[in-house]
Parts: structure tokens; C-alpha cells; sequence
């Protein structure tokens, strides 16, 4: 979208990458303004107002809360609308360059909103995705419908100018050169980095010294039972219907979480607390009760916390619900992954649409703030018209949050993918579609877009995190809370106590039989090193705000394998850089574990070591 605004000190001006604009003669990207910045046009009654995922303006007399406004009004001002992007010249300066230019017409007012961008021509509200790409708009004047009266307001043809990403389809080309296996970066460095065995004193004695510095933790606990088995599913999850497994596994996750205990002088504050699994509503209600308040018995909960669960709209009743919301649960996210019979009928979950209707009525009549709905895309027997049909489902529901994942297809570890035909499965180019589709229904039913497969509503805590550049990332996924370290009680659970990770034992035996021997279960992990950790927090700063400042003792390990990375990435407009710091543009939102990648040590001296070995060979 381009808003230009007649003002004597405030040019707005966008090119296909980023969004900028000169403000008192300083030029400006919308990414670097921050969230809350207010930017002063020189004039006492306007202040634009400026996030990165809209650009907005409020006229001081007439301020609104309302995701935005603009009015304009200069006479020689032409706009130009097309689905994917908004333009405008100023008649006296007329370019060829994709700009967006001052307007400000008595008589136009474009109104824009998180869900849709429109304007009001004359009185009528007309949104973009109204208008089709050839429609040339009239601002006002009888007669202008056809370029170019002299002195009037005209639309040109749409040719020279480019769209902004945030309305454009990303290339096909694009898409296929980075599609290319990338880690999800919830850990850096990633698991196949980290050690086969772990030297347990040492993560017990920079645990404590970790608590010491902050006694605020986030809590996870693997619950992995689940009563009947889809075939689609890369969770570590065990299959029984046999409801016994509830008692003996809740006692082990307690053992452990007295070793846990042991290991800290004082209360622990549980900010953040989350049951995945595996299905966490296999457990009874009871039990799931009995659980809990055992965790939170010696521990403190800030007013301000974030308690979540997943539940399998099969299965969640709503006393699951209520108990849970009673413990100080107040966020809930159930598995939908596709509507349709036939999709669902090959992943071997039934799952009628009603039920997920169901579970999140009973939700929001509970009083949980945020509900959660997972998608998958990529999925087999899935289909544009299919996916579409599920997305409107989902819509209908209007989710706090929705979690878009991209299937993944590891049949060497989830055995059960085998059990569907791989020429089921859509083609990469089928599965990009997929997501673009997906992605582009969720922005215009008005999701922000968060980052990796996570879309949520601008009222959403996420949303806020995210504008605020408070986002954070663990092995959760994105989260609003940033605690000093995540504890994760129960089989394959992942702690990361900021100075090492470690998971725990894989299968159930294993892990009883180290809990039982009061032992921690942790089998795997790795100490970050001063390098790691620098790293790792230029990977967070891309993939929870968009951006990076680099420091000056970094520059020479940036130079060495970073840089020529964010070059290419450049070239490609993913990243705006320099020896300062990077942004990301909005097209390379599309790209974060790819931008990741550019502070991926590990795997980039290793590909270069393979390199060099191959060459060498
Ligand atoms: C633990 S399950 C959610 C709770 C519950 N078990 C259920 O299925 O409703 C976690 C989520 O991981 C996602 N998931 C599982 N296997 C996946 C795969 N192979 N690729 C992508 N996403 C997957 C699904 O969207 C699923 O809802
Ligand atoms: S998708 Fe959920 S219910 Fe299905 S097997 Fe995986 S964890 Fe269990």
C-alpha cells in the first residue's frame, strides 16, 4: 500500500522491498521504526503513526484507536489501485518509479484496516480486493475515469509500478531455491549439533547457577499418549487405549520434577507453563488436577502468566476444560489440521468439523483468552480446493491464533508415514501453492502475521509481543514470555537453561528407568560456548523481530561466514544490511530460517568443511 501525504516535511515513498519514508529530510524504513514510534511531519495537527505491518496516520482532530485512518487531500494528486498494491503520483512530480506519493484530495479518503484496505470513493467504501487489477478508481472529479486530463486526478497503467510484498505473491523461482531442509531454529545450535551424551554434573551445576540468576522459569511437560494413531503425525507420542498409563507416567513426571526441585534453594516462579504431547486430554480431568497442583504446590505464579494446553478436539470434554481454566490455564490450542473426509480419512483421523466448533465454544464460554487452532498444509489427498474448504472452517471459528504447519515427511523416524501413499502427497510446487493460499486467507481475514507458520489476531498477546519486539522463541515455538530458562519434565522433554540443552530419554521405558533410579532422565545435549551464544541471539533478533544489530567484536566472525550469506540474501531483497545490522523485508518474512541460517555456524562450517573435503577429493 502507498499513502502519500501532502505535507511539506513528509515524503512517503515505497520501493518492492521495504517501505520508507523521509521524515525531516532523514530516510526512514518502516522497519526500523519501531512499534510505538510516532513520527512528527512537521505539522502541529498530524502525527503518522507507523508499525510494521501497516502505515498509518491519524489526524489529531480526529484520532481513533481503530487500526487506521488516513486523510488526505492535495488537488494534484492521482492514486492508483490494483489488488496487490496501492499507488499515487503527485501530478507535478510525476515518476516511473514504483512510488507512492503524497495525496490529500477533498474528496478521497482511503481507510484502512487490519483485515482489508480500502478507501471511501464518494461516500462508498470499496476494499482492494474489490477492486480488480484494471480498475481505475476516479477520485472526485466527474470526468477523470481516463488518463490523462491535464490538471485532474487519472490512474495509469500499472506496469511500471511494483506492489508491495506484503500484497504480493512470492515467485515461484523464489520459492524453490530456498526450499531447501532448514532447522525450525527453537534451539541454537540445533540438535544434530549437540552431543551424543551429556556430562550431568555440569548441567546440574550451571542449572543452579542459572536459577540463581533468575528463579523465573517456563515449564513443559510431554504427556504422549494418544488413543488411536494418524498416520501424518512427527510428535514422540505412544498409542494405547489402556488408561492405567495415566497413573504411573503423571508419578515419574513428578519424580522428576522433585530432582528438579531439589536442584533450586528457593520457590521457583512458573510464568509460563504448557501440556503437549502426544494428546495431554488423554489424561483424565482428575488426573490432569492432581498433576498440576502438585507442580504449582512449591512454586509461584505471577498474575501475569501463561498457561496452555493441547487438546484433541476428539477428546476434550468440557470438564477438561473448566479444571484446567481453574488451575490458571488461559490458553488452549486444538489440533484441526484439515476438514476434509478424505484427507482425514488418510491420516486416519475422523475428525467431524463439529467437534472442533464444539471445543472452542466451550472455551470461550470457560473464559480462555486465547484459542489456537493447528493447520497442516502438505498433508496427502490435500488439494487447493480442499485446503481452502478447511481454512474457511477455521475462519469461521475466528481463532485467536492459528499455527500453519508445513507437513513434515520424515517416514525414517514416524513410521506410520509410510502406511500412505507418498504420490499422495502434493508435489513442492503444489505444497507452495498451499501455503501462499493459506497465508495470503489469513491476511486478509486480518491475522499478522507472526513468523514461521504462525498467524494470530491483532488483539492476540502474540500480535502485541511481536510489535512491541518482545517476541520470544523456545522449543514451544514462539512465545510472549521470556523467562531465564524451560524446563521440560517427561520422555524426549528439551530444557534449555540458556547455557546448555539437554533432552531427556526418548522411549518411556528408558525414561522410567532413569527416573526411577532418582536420576534425571537427560541423555543428549550441549554447552553453548561465548561464540553459540552470540549466534544464538542473532538468530532470536531475526526470528522474533526482524532484525539484528551486529557488534563491533563480531564483525570479523560475521565477515567470515555471515556476510557473504546476507549478500545473497540481498540480492534476492530478503534483507536489507550493513556492517551495522540487517532488517528483513517484508518478502523476507517468507524466508526467516533461511535469513537463520546466515548465523548458523555450525552448519555453515560444515558445509564449507564438506566443501573443502570434496574439492579436496
Ligand atoms: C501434539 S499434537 C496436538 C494435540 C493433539 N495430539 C492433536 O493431534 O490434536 C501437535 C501438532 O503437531 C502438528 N504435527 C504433528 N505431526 C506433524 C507433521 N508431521 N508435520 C507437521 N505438523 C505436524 C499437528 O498440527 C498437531 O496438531
Ligand atoms: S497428531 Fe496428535 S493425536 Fe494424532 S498421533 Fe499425533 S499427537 Fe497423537
Amino acid at each position: 500500500m502507498a499513502i502519500l501525504l501532502g505535507l511539506p516535511k513528509f515524503e512517503a515513498h515505497f520501493r518492492a522491498d521495504c517501505l520508507v519514508g523521509f521524515v525531516r529530510g532523514q530516510f526512514v524504513t518502516l522497519q526500523e521504526i519501531d512499534a510505538r514510534y510516532r513520527v512528527s511531519t512537521g505539522l502541529p495537527k498530524f502525527e503518522a503513526h507507523f508499525r510494521a505491518d501497516y502505515l498509518g496516520v491519524f489526524v489529531l482532530e480526529n484520532i481513533r484507536e481503530a487500526p487506521l485512518e488516513i486523510l488526505s487531500g492535495l488537488p494534484k494528486f492521482e492514486a492508483h489501485f490494483r489488488a496487490d498494491c496501492l499507488v499515487g503520483f503527485v501530478l507535478e512530480n510525476r515518476r516511473e518509479a514504483p512510488l507512492a506519493i503524497l495525496s490529500g484530495l477533498p474528496k478521497f479518503e482511503a481507510h484502512f484496516r487490519a483485515d482489508c484496505l480500502g478507501v471511501f470513493i464518494r461516500g462508498r467504501f470499496v476494499t482492494l480486493q474489490e477492486i480488480d487489477a484494471r480498475y481505475r478508481v476516479s477520485t472526485g472529479l466527474p470526468d477523470a475515469r481516463y488518463p490523462i486530463i491535464p490538471d485532474t486526478y487519472h490512474f495509469y497503467a500499472p506496469r511500471h509500478l511494483l506492489p508491495l510484498q506484503s500484497m504480493q505473491q512470492v515467485s515461484l523461482d523464489l520459492l524453490q531455491k530456498y526450499n531447501v531442509p532448514i532447522p525450525r531454529y527453537t534451539s541454537y545450535p540445533t540438535v544434530p549439533y549437540w552431543d551424543e551424551t551429556i556430562d550431568v554434573s555440569t548441567w546440574k551445576s550451571l542449572f543452579t547457577q542459572r536459577f540463581d540468576e533468575s528463579r523465573e522459569i517456563s515449564l513443559y511437560l510431554h504427556l504422549p499418549f494418544c488413543e488411536s494413531l494418524c498416520t501424518f503425525c512427527g510428535c514422540n507420542k505412544r498409542i494405547t487405549t489402556n488408561h492405567t498409563v495415566e497413573e504411573t507416567y503423571m508419578l515419574a513426571l513428578l519424580k522428576e520434577w522433585e530432582i528438579y526441585r531439589a536442584m533450586m534453594p528457593h520457590n521457583p516462579v512458573i510464568r509460563e507453563l504448557h501440556l503437549g504431547g502426544g494428546t495431554p486430554t488423554f489424561f483424565s480431568p482428575g488426573n490432569l488436577k492432581y498433576l498440576i497442583e502438585h507442580i504449582l504446590a512449591d512454586s509461584d505464579v505471577p498474575t501475569e502468566h501463561e498457561f496452555g494446553f493441547e487438546g484433541h478436539p476428539n477428546n476434550t470434554t468440557r470438564e477438561h476444560l473448566q479444571t484446567l481454566f481453574d488451575l490458571g490455564f488461559n490458553r488452549v490450542s486444538f489440533g484441526m489440521q484439515d476438514s476434509n473426509p478424505e484427507v482425514q480419512k488418510v491420516i486416519n483421523r475422523i475428525q467431524p468439523h463439529a467437534n472442533v466448533v464444539q471445543v472452542v465454544q466451550w472455551a470461550r464460554e470457560i473464559g480462555y483468552e486465547s484459542v489456537n487452532l493447528d493447520l497442516v498444509y502438505g498433508l496427502p489427498l490435500q488439494t487447493l480446493p480442499r485446503l481452502e474448504k478447511t481454512i474457511q472452517d477455521a475462519l469461521e471459528i475466528k481463532p485467536d491464533r492459528i499455527a500453519f504447519y508445513s507437513y513434515a515427511h520424515v517416514p525414517w523416524t514416524s513410521k506410520a508415514q509410510r502406511l500412505f501413499d507418498e504420490n499422495d502427497l502434493p508435489s513442492a510446487d503444489e505444497k507452495m501453492q498451499l501455503y501462499q493460499v493459506g497465508k495470503k486467507r489469513f491476511m486478509v481475514a486480518g491475522y499478522t502475521d507472526i513468523g514461521m507458520d504462525h498467524f494470530a489476531l491483532p488483539g492476540d498477546l502474540m500480535v502485541q509481543a511481536h510489535e512491541a519486539g518482545n517476541l520470544h522463541r523456545n522449543f514451544m515455538g514462539y512465545t510472549v514470555q521470556q523467562t531465564g530458562m524451560l524446563v521440560g519434565l517427561g520422555v524426549s522433554s528439551i530444557s534449555d537453561i540458556y547455557y546448555g540443552f539437554a533432552q531427556n530419554k526418548k522411549t518411556i521405558q528408558e525414561y522410567y528407568e532413569q527416573i526411577n533410579r532418582g536420576e534425571l532422565a537427560v541423555f543428549k545435549g550441549y554447552f553453548l560456548d561465548e561464540v553459540d551464544q552470540k549466534m544464538r541471539h542473532y538468530i532470536l533478533d531475526v526470528a522474533c523481530r526482524g532484525k539484528a544489530h551486529f557488534a563491533k567484536e563480531d564483525l570479523e566472525l560475521l565477515r567470515q561466514y555471515t556476510f557473504h550469506e546476507l549478500d545473497e540474501l540481498a540480492l534476492d531483497d530478503l534483507v536489507t544490511w550493513g556492517e551495522h545490522g540487517l532488517i528483513v523485508t517484508d518478502l523476507g518474512k517468507h524466508f526467516i530460517r533461511n535469513i537463520c541460517k546466515a548465523f548458523d555456524l555450525k552448519l555453515l562450517s560444515a558445509e564449507v568443511q564438506k566443501k573443502t573435503f570434496s574439492q579436496a577429493v
